[in-house]
């Protein structure tokens, strides 16, 4: 039975960071930026005809303004959410508590904290989610389907289902899934109420078995059970089209050519491109090849670590701390070993999609070691564009390892002597095996493009 507050979209995106985003000009002109990704080419695959709504939360004083003024974008809502709200529900809920559970982050001095401070920021979880089910209650035709996105939205499921029962409800989870006694961190009647959220879908989504498997032993050992929701699978893999046709752009080849300048003659390069945040692990990587560079001399002068690290969530100060710590490390390694004609890591701190393409172009050697990640699509993109064949370290605790492990060499993340070892494997790797290797990764990493893996997630949710 469709409510009668029912819309025209027949499928709904919901997730915290919307398809585009503005930036306001001192003049007060409002200036668009369109985001790429997984999500965004999967919806456009959608079509027009399907009348098909994303619906996200404005993020910025940009966004907001775009909203008071009603500029946007056909296809998109953005939702003028109370900035505290936001704020408390996005930093203090999402990115400094869920983010934490699933990605196992806890550690001294880095501990939970689930005081009064806390129970405030959930509140505001609450109504930041309420306002998202609201608005897609509001926005959804009779019998629509709605694929609601990640940590920051796991109530929504629950509360859309109140609201309008006639909807198909879908939920993605792109993180990991923490295992039961990590996830039993979390306050018990928290912990429930995330679970009951997500299971007002009626199907739900994560990336590997291994993270539907954990959050499914979660329901077992907190509600007895997963209610008879549907769960399923979908590996996103790399866009092969998009990122050959972008990776060969005259923006590309100018910083391939610059980056060659910076890097010099004849020297290996060990690549990373991250966000600048604590699941990725960057220290641990510059620690990994600081050793290789102390155990294994000859590669002094002959090597050079190219490290993007993206700042991210500067808004709080586990974010800024691990940022700065990022730089301090890298610069260490350069006092330490750089020479006149050689600086051993290349830290570059402003994310350039270009640059980062002409990175991976070039890279002998890919460093992907996160402590734990959902996926990880560098790991998946680099061997799609690489010129000349680049040999994958990767973490077994990124999602995509399940996919890539034949072809990779494995590392724990923990282990930096382990990493530092397999960068010198890495690095000695004879070419030939190096371009057949990159050949069958760059083929498991795009078995599932974005738009076929949000058509599967589509159809699944629609078929009984
Ligand atoms: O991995 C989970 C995720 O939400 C991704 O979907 C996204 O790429 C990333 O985190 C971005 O985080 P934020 O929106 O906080 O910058």
């Amino acid at each position: 039975m469709a409510s009668e507050q029912a819309g025209a979209a027949q499928v709904l995106v919901a997730s915290n960071r919307g398809p585009v985003t503005y930036s306001l000009g001192a003049d007060g002109t409002l200036d668009a930026k369109r985001g790429g990704g997984g999500l965004v080419s999967g919806l456009s695959a959608v079509g027009d005809e399907a009348d098909a709504l994303w619906v996200c939360a404005a993020l910025g004083e940009g966004d907001r303004e775009a909203v008071r003024r009603g500029v946007g974008e056909p296809g998109v809502r953005m939702l003028d959410i109370d900035a505290d709200v936001h704020a408390a529900a996005y930093n203090g809920v999402a990115n400094s508590v869920l983010w934490f559970v699933h990605h196992m982050l806890y550690q001294t001095p880095l501990e939970p904290a689930f005081g009064p401070e806390f129970r405030a920021q959930w509140a505001a979880y609450e109504t930041y989610n309420r306002a998202f089910a609201d608005a897609l209650a509001g926005e959804a035709a009779p019998g629509a389907a709605v694929l609601v996105q990640d940590y920051h939205l796991a109530l929504v499921p629950g509360m859309l289902r109140e609201l309008r029962p006639d909807l198909r409800i879908g939920h993605f989870s792109h993180t990991p899934w923490a295992p039961v006694d990590y996830f039993r961190l979390l306050p018990d009647d928290i912990a429930e109420q995330l679970l009951r959220g997500m299971l007002g879908a009626d199907r739900l989504g994560f990336l590997t078995g291994r993270w539907a498997d954990a959050f499914t032993a979660c329901c077992v050992a907190v509600l007895g059970g997963t209610s008879g929701t549907r769960i399923g699978v979908h590996g996103l893999g790399a866009d092969a089209d998009f990122l050959r046709e972008r990776a060969r752009r005259a923006d590309v080849e100018e910083r391939l050519a610059a980056l060659r300048e910076q890097i010099g003659p004849d020297r290996k390069v060990i690549v990373r491109v991250d966000r600048t945040e604590l699941s990725k692990n960057i220290v641990r990587g510059l620690r990994a090849y600081e050793q290789l560079l102390a155990d294994r001399p000859e590669w002094r002068g002959r090597v050079v670590h190219v490290a993007f690290a993206y700042p991210s969530r500067q808004d709080l100060a586990v974010y800024r701390d691990y940022t700065t710590e990022v730089s301090r490390v890298a610069d260490a390694i350069n006092s330490a070993y750089g020479t006149e004609g050689w600086t051993p890591v290349v830290l570059h701190v402003k994310d350039d999609f270009a640059r980062s393409l002409a990175a991976y172009r070039l890279a002998d050697v890919a460093l992907v070691n996160p402590i734990r990640d959902g996926m990880n699509l560098v790991a998946k993109e680099v061997p799609v564009v690489s010129d000349e064949g680049c040999v994958l370290v990767l973490s077994r605790e990124a999602g995509a390892h399940e996919e890539l492990s034949e072809d990779a060499l494995t590392v724990n993340p923990y282990d930096v002597s382990a990493t530092s070892v397999a960068l010198h494997e890495a690095l000695l790797m004879p070419p030939a095996e190096r371009a057949e290797r990159t050949k069958r990764l760059a083929a498991a990493a795009t078995a599932l493009p974005p738009t076929q893996w949000f058509l599967d997630q589509l159809q699944a949710l629609t078929t009984p």
